[in-house]
């Protein structure tokens, strides 16, 4: 039931998905990546040598995915028709072209769709840019979660190279500028607080105190 959802919006690399994953753990909720289906997309658009920038085309793609994810005990993995893509989709390349992809508003409203029915499955985590202003509007906790784009990269590249993928600090603020600037000012459903969010600055917060927080919220909520 929506009443039940946590909704987590905010721009790239706040912390949404370790965050709403940690919280989702802990309240025993189901957690949806909505950032990996737009990803998803992307890298099948990409690999399909479909254009981005054309909303019909990307809907026709879209239409002819399944994309599925699927919860382990450390990370998400997401299949696309089946295929496991969960580390091509966080390629530079998806990086730089995933907000294009998001834009349109055929493929936002499909998208929607698929994410208000995976919310019906339960008491539902969600993060994404616009969980509370459009996905959920009646989601019971709705966080605002934003950080300095200087922390937000600085801990984007250290899950990277965590992760053994190769990456480059200047670059990625100059990624995550860019894509929050594409993603605050696009037309439809643009990154933005919801009115009845409570907003989060993480900069000096660690996860742990993050997790805290937002379970305290949801305990007066839920
Ligand atoms: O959360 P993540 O950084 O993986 O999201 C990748 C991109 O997908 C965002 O920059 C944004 O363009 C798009 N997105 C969106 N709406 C969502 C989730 C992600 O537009 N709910």
């Amino acid at each position: 039931e929506e009443r039940l959802a946590i909704a987590i919006d905010g721009p790239a690399g706040a912390g949404k998905s370790t965050v709403a994953k940690l919280v989702a753990e802990k309240l025993s909720f189901l957690y949806i990546d909505t950032g990996a289906m737009y990803r998803a997309l992307t890298y099948a658009a990409l690999r399909e040598d479909i254009s981005l920038s054309d909303g019909k085309e990307m809907r026709q793609l879209l239409d002819s995915l399944t994309i599925r994810l699927v919860n382990e005990k450390a990370y998400t993995k997401v299949l696309l028709n089946n295929e496991e893509v969960t580390e091509q989709i966080r390629s530079n390349e998806v990086n730089q072209h995933v907000s294009l992809a998001a834009s349109h508003q055929a493929v936002r409203e499909e998208m929607v769709e698929r994410q208000r029915l995976l919310a019906k499955e339960g008491q539902v985590v969600l993060d994404g840019r616009d969980i509370g202003t459009h996905v959920l509007p009646n989601a019971k906790l709705k966080i605002f979660l934003t950080a300095s784009v200087d922390e937000r990269a600085k801990r984007r590249h250290e899950e990277q190279v965590k992760k053994g993928i190769d990456s480059d600090l200047e670059q990625l603020k100059k990624d995550i500028a860019r894509r929050d600037e594409f993603d605050s000012t696009r037309e439809v459903a643009p990154l933005k607080k919801a009115e009845d969010a409570k907003e989060l600055d993480t900069t000096s917060l660690t996860i742990d105190e993050v997790v805290e927080a937002i379970i305290d919220l949801a305990k007066e909520r839920i």
